[in-house]
């Protein structure tokens, strides 16, 4: 942990908004693909999180994106997004204007002390006022450039791939004018595990996100109360990496049981150590069950 050890990492971008408002397919254009016709009703269910290389201005950079469901059931994904990311981008439908997940998506950013860069989708439609949103908004606090403020907004069309490279830039610029985006790769890994599920040929699976360190294919790895070796990472492809550094998402295929969606995680020396960690997780959470039932006790400290 010497500041000679910090090297640059690619910012962490959530994109939050209200349903439907076209976060998902702002993603999918960004990458070229199409997740968003595959979801059940159209509806994100778990948090996606995905790498894209950008060209801004003579550089290539990378950028991490995690997606959110806009859902009103969500609120906890959403605030989860908000902690573990350098920058929100906000979605509002220039057609819909500011709606209730759009309020609580600032509020997390917020909250989070987040920098907020506003993307005004669906520019494409009839009834669109990018003008609007940008007046509406300001009642939460965030004033676009053109009216004095320091917020970035960018007018896109997700369907029609419009200013898609304005809003790229916009994060880049946001990320290089308010933040420090260093962390060391050369510690044993340590960040947060986005969503997990059990999944019917791997087994338990869980999105996690480097914060520091590199996660390697091998590894002891413990994530709140489930633990266990790294058996394969693979990204959003599918494709199988060997290792992560930091601000990389990827899935990691080897834990022993289903870790908690927000829950960190950190790599240690042995299994056994990894399985101790875990068990007296596992111990002091039957306790303060035991002690207190009414309230479900997070335990994130580490001792
Ligand atoms: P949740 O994850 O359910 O909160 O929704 P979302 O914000 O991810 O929205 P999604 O990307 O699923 O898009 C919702 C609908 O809006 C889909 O039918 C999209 O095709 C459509 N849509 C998204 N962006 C645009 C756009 O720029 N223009 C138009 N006309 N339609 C769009
Ligand atoms: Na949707
Ligand atoms: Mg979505």
């Amino acid at each position: 942990g010497d500041e000679d050890d910090l090297e640059f990492r690619p910012p962490v971008v959530t994109v939050m908004g209200h349903v439907d408002h076209g976060k998902t397919r702002l993603l999918d254009t960004i990458r070229k693909t199409n997740v968003q016709e595959g979801e059940a009703g159209g509806i994100t269910q778990h948090i996606g999180a995905y790498q894209v290389v950008t060209e801004v201005g003579e550089q290539e950079r990378l950028i991490t994106f995690i997606d959110t469901p806009g859902h009103e059931a969500f609120t906890a994904m959403r605030a989860r997004g908000a902690n573990s990311t350098d920058i929100a981008v906000i979605v509002v439908a220039a057609d819909d204007g500011v709606m209730p997940q759009t309020v609580e998506a600032i509020n997390h950013a917020q909250a989070a002390s987040v920098p907020v860069v506003v993307a005004v989708n669906k520019i494409d439609k009839q009834g669109a006022n990018p003008q609007r949103i940008r007046q509406q908004l300001t009642d939460y606090g965030l004033i676009a450039e053109e009216y004095g403020g320091d917020t970035m907004f960018v007018d896109i069309s997700a369907r029609q791939g419009t200013n898609i490279d304005a809003l790229l830039e916009a994060i880049v610029l946001t990320a290089d004018a308010t933040l420090d985006l260093r962390a060391n790769p050369k510690m044993e890994a340590q960040g947060v595990a986005i969503e997990a599920h059990l999944d019917r040929g791997r087994g338990p699976v869980a999105t996690v996100l480097v914060q520091r360190g590199t996660l390697r294919v091998g590894d002891s790895i413990v994530a709140g109360d489930a633990y266990g070796r790294v058996r394969r990472m693979v990204d959003e492809f599918n494709e199988d990496i060997i290792e992560a550094t930091p601000s990389r998402p990827v899935q990691v295929i080897g834990f022993t049981s289903v870790p908690g969606a927000g829950d960190t995680f950190l790599v240690v020396d042995e299994d056994r150590v990894a399985r101790q960690i875990a068990d007296r997780r596992q111990a002091r959470m039957r306790n303060a069950q035991f002690a207190s039932r009414r309230k479900r006790v997070s335990l994130e400290d580490l001792d």
